[in-house]
């Protein structure tokens, strides 16, 4: 049979019929997924605060956690990474954080509640790709003056180690940061502070 044909109404209606147990069967093996859940996976997937252990996250290192289906960064900025972010702002669209996309605790150079913690959506703010983490200084492929920071290989947007927008490439923005507070040595993303823990 021409599979560009259209199918006569009993086929429709088996293949309708066919496509409804499928969907069928899918809702009850889901089920019983859902209720094994813990509390926390359940948060988790209805969008709820995620818990970061930060004792994971060396000093120099990046980990990736999803939160509402979208991936976030954790940095934890070396003293170094940190000096870094006093070199540049001319080079940057909006270096002081002025745009509201971000809360206002990440109205500050380093975009941070702990200036040693850079938490944001690692999500490029031009079309959507995730950059990549380069955080060494001045690699060939970047050029002598990159401080270290993000590069999105779609299109090539730059962004330095607080996700701060270089001018001239084509994300308009900062990397978004999400809400986000601190428990101890525990990281809440997710869950605005109080002022009190900021
Ligand atoms: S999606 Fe990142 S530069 Fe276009």
């Amino acid at each position: 049979m021409d599979p560009t044909l259209p199918l006569n109404p009993r086929r429709q209606f088996l293949a309708v019929a066919t496509s409804a147990m499928a969907s069928l069967g899918l809702v009850a093996v889901a089920i019983p997924f859902v209720k094994s859940m813990t509390p926390s996976e359940r948060a988790r997937a209805a969008g709820g605060p995620v818990d970061v252990d930060l004792a994971s996250v060396a000093p120099g290192t990046l980990t990736t956690v999803e939160w509402r289906g979208r991936p976030v960064w954790v940095l934890h900025r070396t003293p170094q990474m940190l000096a870094t972010l006093a070199n540049h702002d001319a080079e940057l669209a909006d270096p002081a954080s002025n745009e509201d996309q971000q809360p206002f605790y990440a109205h500050n150079p380093t975009r941070s509640v702990r200036p040693e913690f850079l938490v944001a959506t690692a999500v490029c703010t031009h079309l959507g790709c995730i950059p990549t983490f380069r955080p060494e200084l001045a690699p060939p492929d970047l050029g002598p003056n990159w401080p270290g920071g993000f590069f999105c290989p779609c299109h090539g947007s730059r962004f330095d180690l607080a996700g701060r927008v270089f001018r001239n490439v084509p994300a308009p923005r900062n990397l978004e940061v999400p809400p986000y507070s601190f428990a101890g040595n525990r990281l809440i993303i997710g869950e605005a502070p109080n002022v009190a823990n900021t």
